[in-house]
């Protein structure tokens, strides 16, 4: 999505949206401030994706078909990462934080922290410090032995180490989006990267990112079934609407980053009521709710993080209270396999 197709550009402009109405009232104030993007990640207990490998070895042939893995060789190479780094004054893409927290994996080794792969397992299912070993070692037993108390608490343990999972949706997608907008006004308007990816969870986790080959012992790279993508598809927009407001919410001045944060919130807006009308939910309810009172203005980031806090928590008990399979209504809503992004492996 880059901000010049964008059709915003007069200040103000009321769009309705089905049932809500969101005002865009760009006034331009200034003032910068500084907004880092991903998550704080934990270096130290970072183990890399060849400790991972060790066990988890057809998966990690999937991950290195695909960009993330490729994008530790490519982007600082590439034109485009040295011109964005040189207008951001950053000498060292794998060293500077502000690269290498969404490019990069990194790891702290005798207090230096170093970039060791592109965007790897532990990008997605947390640093493994604390749950390497409790996830794997069957209770200290032989695989098939432990009682059903035994893989219940090895999980309880695995995810109070930090352990995220496939059934956490929402920690997942939550995930993906730390990296897939740009919350930083300064890399996008002066650095002229990009503003985000045009994301939708369904489409772009089934494509080259697609690894569901562990439970088959990789015999075959499962798509998600149509209970799951209702689930992927309907949390994704959930989470898409969440951070799109965060990212408005950094917006100080009426520019590219501005207006194209705002269009997207706009359409991630639009795209929740249409989900609410297909299938309500007590909380597609509580999410249009908190919509309605939503002001896309600049400099607006606590009432912003505000609306975002909550439609977090009505998303994040949706991925705990549904599996999918009362959600069929939706279904004409999901992108189909034409619009997977990338290869599936193999
Ligand atoms: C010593 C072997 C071993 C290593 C090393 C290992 N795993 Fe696993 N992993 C397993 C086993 C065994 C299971 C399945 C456990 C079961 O069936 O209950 C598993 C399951 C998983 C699952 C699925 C969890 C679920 O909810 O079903 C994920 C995700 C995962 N591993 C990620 C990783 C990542 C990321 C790494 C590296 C940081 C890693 N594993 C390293 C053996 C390993
Ligand atoms: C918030 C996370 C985030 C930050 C911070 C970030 N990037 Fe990116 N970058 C992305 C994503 C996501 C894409 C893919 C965008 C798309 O789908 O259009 C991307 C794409 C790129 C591309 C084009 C594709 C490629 O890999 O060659 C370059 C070049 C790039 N980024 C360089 C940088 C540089 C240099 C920095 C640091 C100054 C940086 N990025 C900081 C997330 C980020
Ligand atoms: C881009 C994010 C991302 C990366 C990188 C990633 N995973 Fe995953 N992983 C996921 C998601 C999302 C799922 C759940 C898919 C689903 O169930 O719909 C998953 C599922 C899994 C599973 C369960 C598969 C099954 O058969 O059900 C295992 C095991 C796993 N990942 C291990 C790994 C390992 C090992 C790596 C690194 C080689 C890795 N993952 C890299 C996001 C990621
Ligand atoms: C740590 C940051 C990070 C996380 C987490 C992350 N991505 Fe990415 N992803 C990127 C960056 C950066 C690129 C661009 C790489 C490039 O093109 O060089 C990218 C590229 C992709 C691509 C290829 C896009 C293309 O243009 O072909 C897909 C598909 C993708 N990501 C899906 C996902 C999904 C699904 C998740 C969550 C399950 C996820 N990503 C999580 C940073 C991330």
């Amino acid at each position: 999505m880059s901000a010049a197709q964008h059709p915003l550009s007069s200040p103000l402009k009321t769009l309705a949206l089905a049932a809500l109405t969101v005002m865009i009232a760009l006034l331009a104030l200034g003032g910068v401030r500084a907004s880092l993007a991903a998550q704080p990640k934990d270096y130290a207990k970072v183990v890399g994706p060849k400790e991972c490998a060790e066990c988890h070895k057809v998966t990690t042939k999937a991950w290195q078909a695909t960009h993330h893995f490729a994008t530790f060789t490519e982007m600082p190479r590439s034109k485009e990462g040295l011109e964005i780094a040189d207008r951001m004054g950053i000498k060292r893409v794998k060293t500077d934080s502000l690269c290498m927290d969404c490019h990069f994996t990194s790891q702290e080794k005798a207090g230096q922290v170093e970039s060791v792969a592109g965007i790897s397992c532990e990008s997605c299912h947390a640093p493994a410090g604390d749950w390497l070993k409790r996830h794997s070692e069957y209770s200290g037993k032989k695989k098939g032995q432990e009682t059903p108390q035994e893989i219940a608490k090895r999980w309880v343990d695995s995810e109070a180490g930090g352990m995220i999972r496939p059934h956490m949706t929402y920690k997942l997608a939550k995930n993906c989006y730390s990296c897939h907008i740009t919350p930083n006004e300064k890399l996008v308007n002066e650095g002229k990267h990009s503003p985000g990816s045009p994301f939708e969870l369904v489409s772009w986790s089934q494509g080259e990112v697609r690894h569901k080959l562990w439970y088959n012992d990789g015999k075959a790279n499962l798509e998600a079934t149509p209970e799951r993508k209702r689930m992927l598809f309907v949390v994704g927009a959930m989470v898409e609407l969440e951070e799109s407001l965060r990212a408005v919410g950094h917006a100080t001045v009426k520019a590219d980053y501005a207006v194209t944060m705002a269009k997207r919130a706009q359409i991630a807006a639009k795209r929740m009521a249409a989900i609410a009308q297909a299938a309500n939910t007590p909380e597609t309810a509580a999410i249009l709710d908190v919509v309605k009172g939503v002001k896309l203005n600049l400099n607006n980031g606590a009432a912003l993080n505000a609306a975002a806090d909550k439609i977090g928590a009505s998303a994040r008990k949706f991925s705990d209270g549904y599996d999918g399979s009362t959600l069929a209504a939706v279904d004409g809503m999901i992108p189909g396999s034409d619009k997977y992004k990338g290869k599936v492996y193999p």
